[in-house]
């Protein structure tokens, strides 16, 4: 019974990850998502015998309680920084499991006659050291896109160093059946390197870092699974791994990166260090831009982490609305790291209700600039940033963007003249047919509505 409950769940989790693979479905994968926890919680509470229920339905209530406070609390432009701080309690979770299991074998049904068997003590290794390796390098992500810790440069030797005296010190431990100070100096070594791998990783390359952290933190569930000889756990782990990796993968080809580099290299010069030369840009007011946006036929919308902070989407929907009557064509480019995760933009436009098919992928949308009247850059900056192409002294050299620089004219919603994530100037905002509109996004489309009507 308990098996069929756990491959109903497991069939629910795919279901659930099918339905988050596009917008439209995403209420859907939830519900299938939510389903299966709690076909797990059944299967797993109400079906054996040998847990404390009291206990454990106490710690769910606890648990729950967190997670909802937690979730109201933080904001939308933080759920990155959410997303890394739970994959470290994941992490954290599997070297918790692995030194219970590595002390307590008894408990968990798994001593052998003449102590542990050395496949169980390679899993709780493993478990062990890449769990604390997933704990404190999303714990690091969370305090760098948190912004309380910068970029710094470790020397690969020390990372090299760190991960052969981790190697050699799990595998002292299986082979020894068990040495404990193996055991404790190999987790410790984990921990380390966790930190040492991430901290000179910044700029573009965060998004992705947190995308494979979040694979790491399912190979580690995955791991917990073996150990507990727990199949759901397994599946999940691996599904959440698979999908990680996946995104990852994306990630890279969308801006033009090597997993391998992202990890290991640090050739991208800090970007935030890059001198920024003070030139003219033409500044237009509102009704400037309400004209211009009342004349054209096309307009395409280009939503940025700014569109995120001023929870500008409300009124972009109602300019929206204004500009059809004008007989305008709208339609929204949407970059794969536009604002500060994955989706982030599509989120906040469903909220407000804009129509998926005005939503347009990078790819779909570029040819269409050129024919273009308006391109309207709401808060977005580093994904427009034509020094992508042009300069290969850029930091964000090869990263594919959006063909902004084709539309007849641009407007620029941001506040200064200032940088983006990259910490990098934007030769567009000096271009001859951009027109900068500075301050808050939201008022300041506001302030084109008003001017428009
Ligand atoms: P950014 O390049 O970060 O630019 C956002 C711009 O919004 C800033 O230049 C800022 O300029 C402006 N802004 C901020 N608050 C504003 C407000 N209230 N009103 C108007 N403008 C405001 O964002 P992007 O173009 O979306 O590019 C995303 C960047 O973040 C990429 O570099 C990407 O690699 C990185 N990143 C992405 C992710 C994911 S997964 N999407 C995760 C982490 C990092 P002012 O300060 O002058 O207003």
């Amino acid at each position: 019974m308990e098996n069929i409950l756990y491959l109903i769940a497991a069939v629910c989790f795919i279901f659930a990850l099918k339905g988050l693979s596009s917008a439209e479905s995403a209420m859907h994968g939830n519900i299938c998502g939510i389903a299966g926890m709690m076909i797990v919680g059944i299967a797993t509470f109400m079906l054996t015998n040998h847990f404390n229920l009291v206990f454990i339905i106490s710690i769910i209530l606890v648990g729950g309680a967190a997670g909802i406070c937690i979730t109201n609390a933080i904001s939308m432009a933080a759920l990155p920084q959410l997303m890394a701080g739970f994959h470290s309690m994941v992490g954290m979770a599997a070297v918790l499991v692995a030194y219970a299991v590595f002390l307590t074998p008894e408990i968990f049904g798994m001593i052998a006659p003449f102590g542990l068997q050395r496949s169980s003590l390679g899993e709780m290794g493993i478990g062990a050291t890449v769990g604390a390796m997933t704990f404190s390098g999303s714990l690091l992500a969370f305090l760098k896109l948190q912004g309380i810790c910068r970029k710094f440069n470790i020397p690969p030797a020390l990372n090299a160093f760190l991960g052969m005296a981790m190697s050699g010190l799990l595998m002292y431990f299986v082979l020894t059946d068990g040495n404990r100070n193996a055991f404790i100096l190999g987790t410790a070594c984990a921990f380390v390197l966790g930190i040492t791998l991430i901290l000179p990783i910044g700029g573009a390359d965060m998004p992705i870092i947190v995308s494979i952290l979040n694979s790491l933190s399912g190979w580690t569930a995955s791991g917990i699974g073996f150990t507990l000889h727990n199949d759901l756990l397994i599946i999940t782990g691996a599904l959440v791994g698979a999908s990680g990796a996946i995104l990852s993968h994306i990630m890279c080809k969308s801006m033009n990166r090597q997993l391998w580099d992202v990890i290991f290299k640090t050739e991208r010069k800090d970007l935030a260090e890059r001198l920024r030369v003070s030139r003219s840009f033409k500044q237009g007011c509102p009704e400037d831009a309400a004209y211009l946006l009342r004349n054209a036929k096309t307009v395409i919308v280009i939503p940025g982490y700014g569109m995120a902070t001023s929870q500008a989407q409300h009124a972009l929907k109602e300019m929206e609305e204004i500009l059809a009557k004008f007989g305008a064509q709208i339609k929204y480019a949407i970059h794969p790291v536009a604002g500060r995760m994955p989706g982030h933009m599509n989120v906040l436009l469903a909220e407000a209700n804009v129509s998926y098919d005005k939503v347009f992928e990078m790819d779909e949308i570029n040819r269409e600039f050129p024919i273009c009247d308006v391109a309207y850059v709401i808060g977005a900056n580093d994904i427009t940033n034509p020094a992508a192409k042009k300069d290969p002294e850029s930091p964000v050299y090869g990263m594919p963007i959006l063909d902004v620089e084709k539309a007849k004219v641009i407007l620029f919603l941001k506040r200064s003249m200032g940088p983006g994530y990259a910490g990098i100037d934007n030769e567009l905002f000096y271009a001859a047919n951009t027109v900068m509109l500075l301050g808050d996004a939201k008022k300041t489309t506001e302030a084109i509505i008003k001017a428009m009507l």
